[in-house]
C-alpha cells in the first residue's frame, strides 16, 4: 500500500521520510563544525507536526557514526507530565539519556569509570547499582548542586575520554516545556549558557513547537537574550504546494484529485506534514476527488487532525476551556472575555498565560485568539453535533 507514515510516527523510515534535503545539509554542515572544537548552538522553531521531531531524528542518525548524540523530549518527563517539571527532573532526563546512548554505543563502562572518578569531587555519599547502572543518590541541596554539574558536563567528558568521537550533540525537543520552570527559568537559562560556552567540543540543539516570535525565544536568542544572538536559528516550514503534489503523486498515487480538490487539500492541511499524512490516509482511494467531496471529508476527519488539542484540551481546567470557547467566533480583549464569563479581568491572567505558554492562544496587540485553525474548528464542529462544547471530558 501506499507509503505514508502515520501522523504520530517520529521514527520514519528512508522512504517515508521526503524532502528536507536543503535543510539537513545546512544543519549538518553547522553540527559538524563540533569536530574542530567550534560547536554551534541551534534553535529550530516551527509550528505544530511541522516536523521538526521527525528531522532531528534523521540528523541523528545520519551522525550517528562519528558523534554520540543524546535526543531528550522534555514534554515527556514525568514531572511536566504532572504539571511540575523542575531543574532536577531534567538532570534525571538528561543523566537516564547519556547513560542509555552511551549503553548503545557499547562504551558503558567509559561512562562509569568517569562516574566513579567523579565520586569524590561530587561529595556523594552514595551511589546504588541498579540493573547493572550506576545511580547516585543525593541527599542534600548541595548534592544536587553538584550532580547537576557533573550531568551538564557529562557530554563533553565523555568526548575527552572516548578518542573515536568527534563531538557530542544534545538535542532537547519540546523545550518550551521549561516554560513550567516558572521563576526558576531565568537562572536556569543562565546556568545552561554558562555550560554551554564552557564546552569545545558539545553542540546544542533546542527545539520546539513555538514560532521564533515566542517569548520563550526571545529570552533566549535575541541580542538582549541569554545566549545574546550567538545562537542560530532555524524555522522549519511547512511543505509547499507543490512539495505536497508531487510527494502524493509519488507515494499516494490512488488519490485521485482534481485542480480544484487538491487545491482544497492543500487548504485544508497547509502543507503541514502530519496533517498531510492524516488527512492523506483518510480519504477515500481511486474514486475522484473534488473540491466539495475534499471539503465534506475534512469535516469527518476533525477528529483525526485535532487529536493533539484533544490532548491538550481535556488537560485544562474548567476555566481556560470556557476562554477558548468565548475566542471561537473571533478575537477578542482580555476585558470582553472577562465579562461574558463574569468575571474580573484580573482572574483570568494565570489561565491566559498558561494557555499561550501551551500555544493554543495568541496574544496579537492585546487580541486573544486560537492559534490553530484545526483546533477551532474540531470546537466548532463538536457545537455543531452536540449543541454544547465538549467540556471538561471528552
Ligand atoms: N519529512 C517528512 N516526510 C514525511 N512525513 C513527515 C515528514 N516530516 C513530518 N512528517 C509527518 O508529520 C508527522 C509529524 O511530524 P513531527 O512529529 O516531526 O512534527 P513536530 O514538528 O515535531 O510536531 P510537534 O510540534 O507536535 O512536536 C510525522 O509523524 C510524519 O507523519
Ligand atoms: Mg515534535
Amino acid at each position: 500500500m501506499d507509503n505514508i507514515a502515520l501522523g504520530t510516527n517520529t521514527e520514519l523510515t528512508d522512504d517515508q521520510f521526503y524532502n528536507r534535503d536543503e535543510d539537513i545539509s545546512w544543519l549538518k554542515r553547522f553540527l559538524e563544525s563540533t569536530s574542530d572544537g567550534s560547536p554551534p548552538t541551534i534553535m529550530v522553531t516551527g509550528i505544530r507536526g511541522v516536523g521538526k521531531t521527525v528531522l532531528l531524528k534523521k540528523i541523528k542518525k545520519e551522525l550517528d557514526e562519528d558523534y554520540l548524540v543524546c535526543y531528550i523530549d522534555l514534554s515527556i518527563t514525568s514531572g511536566y507530565q504532572k504539571g511540575e517539571l523542575t531543574e532536577i527532573g531534567i538532570m534525571n532526563e538528561f543523566y537516564d539519556c547519556w547513560m542509555k546512548e552511551c549503553e548503545r554505543k557499547g562504551i558503558s563502562t567509559l561512562f562509569k569509570k568517569i562516574l566513579k572518578s567523579s565520586k569524590r569531587t561530587l561529595g556523594l555519599r552514595e551511589i546504588v547499582d541498579i540493573a547493572g547502572w550506576p545511580l547516585p543518590i543525593p541527599q542534600t541541596e548541595d548534592d544536587y548542586k553538584k550532580l547537576s554539574k557533573f550531568v551538564f558536563h557529562l557530554p563533553q567528558e565523555i568526548y575527552e575520554e572516548q578518542s573515536s568521537l568527534k563531538g557530542t550533540i544534545l538535542i532537547i525537543d519540546e523545550f518550551q516545556s521549561i516554560k513550567d520552570l516558572g521563576n526558576a527559568l531565568k537562572p536556569f537559562i543562565w546556568f545552561l549558557r554558562g555550560i554551554i560556552q564552557s564546552q569545545r567540543n558539545v553542540a546544542y540543539i533546542f527545539s520546539g513547537s513555538v514560532t521564533s516570535t515566542d517569548k520563550i525565544v526571545t529570552e533566549i536568542a535575541s541580542n538582549e537574550g541569554a545566549f545574546g544572538g550567538r545562537i542560530l536559528t532555524f524555522e522549519v516550514p511547512p511543505f509547499t504546494k507543490e512539495t505536497v503534489r508531487e510527494y502524493l503523486n509519488e507515494r499516494v498515487p490512488s488519490l485521485i484529485f482534481d485542480e480544484k480538490g487538491f487545491e482544497r487539500f492543500y487548504k485544508c492541511t497547509k502543507g503541514v506534514p502530519f496533517y498531510v499524512n492524516t488527512f492523506a490516509r483518510l480519504l477515500p482511494k481511486g474514486i475522484p476527488l473534488n473540491d466539495d467531496k475534499v471539503k465534506m471529508e475534512f469535516s469527518n476527519s476533525l477528529t483525526f487532525l485535532a487529536v493533539h488539542f484533544m490532548n491538550q484540551w481535556s488537560r485544562l481546567t474548567f476555566q481556560e476551556q470556557c476562554i477558548i470557547t468565548k475566542l471561537v467566533d473571533g478575537p477578542l480583549k482580555r476585558i470582553k472575555i472577562a465579562r461574558t464569563l463574569n468575571k474580573e479581568p484580573g482572574a483570568l491572567s494565570a489561565s491566559l498565560r498558561r494557555l499561550q505558554d501551551r500555544g493554543l492562544l495568541k496574544n496579537e496587540n492585546g487580541l486573544y485568539s486560537i492559534t490553530e485553525p484545526i483546533f477551532k474548528a474540531w470546537l466548532e464542529k463538536e457545537y455543531e453535533k452536540k449543541g454544547i462544547y465538549p467540556y471538561r471530558t471528552i
